[in-house]
């Protein structure tokens, strides 16, 4: 067992960056909500407190019991973790006059604290908190600050803990990563956590958890699932079988290029060809939530009916990520849109789950997928929703919008990796609408549909910038589509952000 540090969640934005950050330092972290510390873990070397919403002085913000940590971890308190070590130790927290938003400099440091090794006077901090510290309790000795705030950091005498008022996990915060390594270095951590000692622990331990059982897994084409298999081939070879199904929502040619992949890679996978039970059930249905049901249930029946020609199965792999983990047990989440895909199978058929990657982050996975010895263009591959272009078809869906939006997004992806665009953009597609405008082509008049074109830039998909692809891209784009496909006559840009809007259109 791996070493790790907890990250307490009082429910900030940012307690998954502060996870990352340390994850990249090569330590074990684990993000908990802020009143389930795992007591009796011989593995935690340090806990952090995250920051919060709330303020500390409102009556329903969040409140955890330290007693079981201070004194007994290093304790790392950032913004609300930090005031909320103040206030509980009989200090003062209070809404500032002069609140100090975003960028600040520390004007004072204490060069002798550990927190603050090689950190030097004028060092950029991100503050984001209308609440300061007003009366710091006895043993609290402030070791930074700036003009604005005099407790921007502090330690408490006697104990291995402290607080900082000002986010390092965030990249505004130039020496942020270095205060978070001096950390772990208080906490003696051996920053020995890599892809290669993830994937020797975890194959390991697989062996261990499943013996000679049998596993199913739902490929999909994307990273998470194809690193999952891989990750499970090697520790249990052909007591893994995978199925990957074809809905018919599929992009142009990936149901034959993925599985072909698949098979390279040596794995053992059943390819289902379920088109038409897919269309003919979809057919005339144009509400989206309805549409992801009907998706997801025709694709829980397929995988059922295949599993049930196999005997003696125990366990479903899947390929669930550490933010959907995180999701599940935030403390204050909402959900949008019903993004799993197969929630209900593992009841369903009575299986146990298996989910080898549910701690990692979308970008460890590739680095996994990478140390695997995976394809590039498998572990580079750009997120693709589980319903597929059902949710890029506004409206009903029939075999003849799937066939222009095939080749419309082949054209758009196949421009995107020519102009060597492909890897800096986190997820593009394009979109039917359900819409018909006039245009000319030689002299006839034309009525025919719109394509809207959607790249994004982000980091996990919770937030999503709309790219800034060049012009000439765009142009040639547009050419190539309205040219070559027959049935749209425009294509627009999506420069719209998440939030307000949503990567996917429905
Ligand atoms: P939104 O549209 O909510 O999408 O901004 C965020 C990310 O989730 C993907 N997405 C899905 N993935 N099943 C999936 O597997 C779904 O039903 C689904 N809906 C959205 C979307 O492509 C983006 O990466």
């Amino acid at each position: 067992m791996h070493e790790k540090i907890i990250i307490l969640d009082f429910g900030s934005q940012t307690t998954q960056l502060i996870g990352r950050r340390v994850r990249e330092l090569n330590t074990y972290c684990e993000i908990v909500p802020f009143n389930k510390f795992p007591l009796d873990d011989p593995t935690v070397k340090g806990v952090i407190l995250s920051g919060s919403p709330y303020s500390v002085n409102d009556a329903n913000s969040f409140k955890a019991d330290l007693t079981a940590i201070r004194g007994k971890y290093p304790v790392l308190g950032i913004c609300y973790g930090a005031q909320f070590l103040a206030n509980t130790s009989g200090g003062k927290v209070e809404s500032a006059d002069s609140r100090e938003y975003g960028r600040a400099h520390l004007t004072y440091i204490n060069n002798d604290d550990k927190l603050l090794q090689g950190i030097d006077c004028g060092s950029q901090v991100w503050m984001s908190h209308g609440d300061t510290i007003t009366v710091l309790p006895e043993s609290f000795r402030i070791i930074a600050s700036t003009d604005d705030v005099r407790a921007a950091a502090y330690q408490i005498e006697g104990e291995n803990t402290w607080g900082v008022q000002f986010h390092p996990e965030v990249f505004h915060s130039t020496d942020g990563t270095l205060i978070l390594d001096n950390f772990l270095h208080i906490c003696g951590c051996s920053k020995d956590w890599t892809p290669a000692s993830f994937i020797e622990s975890t194959v390991a331990e697989l062996k261990e958890q499943l013996g000679d059982d049998k596993v199913i897994l739902a490929l999909s084409g994307g990273v998470d699932s194809s690193v999952t298999a891989v990750l499970l081939n090697r520790a249990i070879g052909k007591n893994l079988t995978c199925i990957f199904v074809d809905h018919g929502l599929l992009r142009k040619n990936e149901f034959e290029n993925v599985l072909k992949d698949y098979e390279h890679l040596g794995l053992n996978v059943i390819g289902v060809d379920a088109k038409k039970k897919f269309y003919s059930e979809l057919a005339g249905i144009t509400d989206p939530e309805t549409k992801r049901k009907i998706i997801g249930k025709g694709f829980i029946d397929v995988f059922d009916e295949e599993a049930h020609k196999l005997k003696d199965i125990k366990w479903l792999g899947q390929g669930t990520i550490y933010p959907d983990v995180i999701e599940s047990l935030s403390i204050t989440g909402t959900v949008i849109k019903s993004h799993h895909n197969v929630g209900g199978l593992p009841e369903k058929m009575n299986l146990k789950l298996v989910e080898p990657l549910r701690l990692l982050f979308k970008d460890e996975v590739r680095r996994v997928g990478n140390e695997l010895g995976m394809m590039p263009h498998l572990i580079k591959r750009h997120p693709f929703p589980g319903p597929g272009l059902g949710i890029r078809i506004l409206g009903d869906i029939t075999p003849e919008k799937v066939r222009v939006l095939q080749e419309a997004d082949d054209i758009y992806m196949s421009l995107m990796r020519e102009w060597g665009l492909y890897d800096k953009i986190w997820q593009a597609g394009a979109i039917l609408l359900p819409i018909r405008s006039v245009g000319v082509m030689g002299d006839e008049r034309t009525y025919e549909n719109t394509i809207a074109l959607r790249a994004v830039t982000s980091t996990d998909a919770m937030t999503a910038d709309w790219a800034q692809l060049p012009y000439d891209f765009l142009a040639k784009v547009s050419n190539e589509i309205i040219n070559k496909v027959k049935g749209v006559n425009r294509v627009v840009y999506d420069i719209s952000s998440k939030p307000p809007a949503t990567i996917e259109w429905e």
